[in-house]
């Protein structure tokens, strides 16, 4: 079977590392807040280039957490895309606040030229979801960002090792968050996420509020010290030393990784290139990581039945978009749609029309040459019986 993401081939290759690393966690004594946390943190932000990082227990928790550390609650909005994945705008409601969505461009990303129309006295943040492994258009949203004060929380989900004009994104806004998922780029065995930012202040916050919000004073030893007292309110949300430990083995290899996926995606660019599939574009600006390949047909539903047919399983991130969704509709009826006013969604035209057409094909690291041609062999044949 062909799936459209694999972790088994991975764990087949390193699995004495990771379970000597697990080992050593369980011989430790020390499961939560410790040295493969802190190891963790330094080597994550490094890669990042920020100064400051923290582990959380997922990356809808790191949106969560940023947006509370910079204040941002009820009667506020947060500007972001619909077509995302759910938890951008879990995030945003358990915050207390109103998610207003913008359409996204030919790159699947929010159009920052959309963002202006959208901004009211309300707004306090603008999330740009870096989505499928390709960074939004960084400097025109910053720019629109500090003419009306407002924040930027990255949503970093997708798009480890991501590059916008030569930097990663989450080091692009205020805050970045990230997913360690286990699809993810960077995904660890379980739920794990990550923030970073160069604000100490801010840092200073988040640490407090991941564990209810408690002053972490480290010791020299960068443990905690053990002061149970709550300065704020906060919430529940560690990064445990298991998965830190199995994170720190696959940071190791995330650049191998990456490279792995750049070159899937040029396989599948160069042989279906003069296919009715409108392939993934590349803004100029950017160093897509390719967390999925996305690809474009009005015949979508066929092709993935008869690719079933043939053991390929493929999959579409994402079939719906956010703003349809029963809980979600009535925050996309209050918006107030620049082109129709009467906010029928005309003004997520292009978020409407991808959900009907796009599907990914298979991408992870492992995926072997053979099974990527069968699959391209596969396709091509249903494109040709379609026409
Ligand atoms: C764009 C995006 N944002 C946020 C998240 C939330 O991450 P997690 O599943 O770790 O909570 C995900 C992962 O599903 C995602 O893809």
């Amino acid at each position: 079977m062909i799936k459209v993401w694999d972790y088994i081939p991975e764990y087949k290759k390193h699995r004495k590392e990771f379970l000597n690393a697990i080992d050593e966690v369980f011989k430790s004594s020390t499961l939560i807040f410790g040295p493969k946390l802190i190891e963790f943190e330094n080597k994550f932000k490094k890669f990042v280039g920020t100064k400051y990082g923290l582990g959380v227990g997922n990356g809808t928790d790191a949106l969560y957490i940023a947006m509370k550390a910079l204040g941002i609650g009820v009667g506020d909005e947060v500007i972001t895309t619909s077509n995302t994945a759910v938890p951008t705008v879990t995030a945003i409601v358990n915050a207390g606040a109103t998610p207003v969505f913008v359409d996204v461009d030919k790159y699947y990303v929010i159009n920052a030229k959309l963002i202006k129309s959208k901004i009211t006295k309300k707004t306090k943040a603008i999330i740009p979801v870096h989505l499928y492994g390709q960074a939004c258009d960084m400097d025109e949203i910053n720019q629109i960002a500090k003419k009306n004060n407002i924040h930027i929380i990255e949503d970093c989900a997708q798009s480890h090792g991501a590059e916008y004009k030569g930097k990663k994104t989450g080091s692009l806004g205020d805050v970045g968050c990230f997913s360690f998922y286990p699809t993810k780029i960077l995904g660890t065995y379980g739920d794990a996420g990550f923030i970073t930012t160069n604000n100490e202040k801010i840092y200073d916050k988040m640490m407090r509020i991941r564990f209810l919000g408690m002053e972490r004073k480290k010791m020299s030893s960068g443990h905690w010290n053990g002061q149970y007292y709550a300065v704020e309110h906060g919430t529940n949300s560690r990064l445990d030393e298991i998965h830190a430990a199995i994170l720190l083995i696959k940071l190791k290899n995330l650049h191998k990784s990456i490279k792995k996926r750049q070159k899937i995606a040029k396989v599948y660019d160069k042989e279906l290139k003069n296919t009715d599939l409108i392939l993934p574009e590349t803004n100029k600006k950017n160093k897509h990581a390719y967390y999925v390949y996305v690809v474009q047909h009005r015949d979508r539903d066929k092709i993935i039945s008869e690719l079933i047919k043939k053991n390929i399983h493929l999959n579409i991130s994402y079939p719906w978009p956010i703003h349809i969704m029963e809980p979600y509709k009535k925050f996309a009826k209050k918006m107030s749609c620049f082109k129709c006013n009467k906010c029928n969604y005309t003004c997520l035209d292009n978020t409407n029309l991808f959900s009907k057409k796009i599907f990914s094909l298979p991408m992870y690291p492992e995926l072997t040459l053979k099974d990527q041609l069968y699959t391209i062999k596969s396709i091509k044949k249903i494109l040709l019986n379609l026409n």
